[in-house]
């Protein structure tokens, strides 16, 4: 059995409701639900979070446990360095960070068309959906 992290950021709670046209119509619970059915017998433990702290702290448990991370970290993704440390601390301890968003977002709003996180992550899956987290997934279970 392996365990893996999914973790979301900011307003990614909302999925289902927020901003449809974009985002799509499911929920965080219906994306859970798709992955566990896509790995059985493992572990697959997806949080969300809006407060940074938080989600760094999550981070720095994997480094302990040593445990594989999907990470979607939102708008965060663009701006916040200490996420950037987080990851760079984790990817350089040897535990893989996929990078992944529903979006693509160098086809949207300029503000989106970097990521400081890229640079540090294991690598990135952007613009399929959920299948951005199915394939992030299937990749750490090879
Ligand atoms: C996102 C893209 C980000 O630009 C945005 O801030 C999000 C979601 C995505 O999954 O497409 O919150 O990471």
């Amino acid at each position: 059995m392996t365990r893996i992290l999914v973790l979301n950021g900011p307003n990614l709670g909302r999925l289902g409701t927020r901003v449809p046209d974009v985002y799509g119509t499911q929920t965080l619970d219906d994306l859970r639900t798709v992955l566990a059915d896509d790995a059985p017998g493992h572990d697959i433990d997806l949080r969300q979070t809006d407060t940074e702290g938080e989600m760094l702290g999550w981070l720095h448990d994997t480094m302990d446990s040593q445990t594989p991370v999907v990470l979607n970290a939102g708008a965060w993704s663009h701006y916040s360095y200490a996420l950037h440390d987080a990851v760079e601390m984790v990817t350089t301890a040897g535990v893989p960070v996929i990078e992944v968003h529903l979006s693509n977002p160098h086809a949207r709003d300029e503000f989106r068309h970097t990521s400081v996180l890229t640079s540090v992550a294991t690598g990135v899956i952007a613009g399929f959906g959920f299948d951005s987290y199915r394939l992030a997934v299937a990749q750490l279970l090879r």
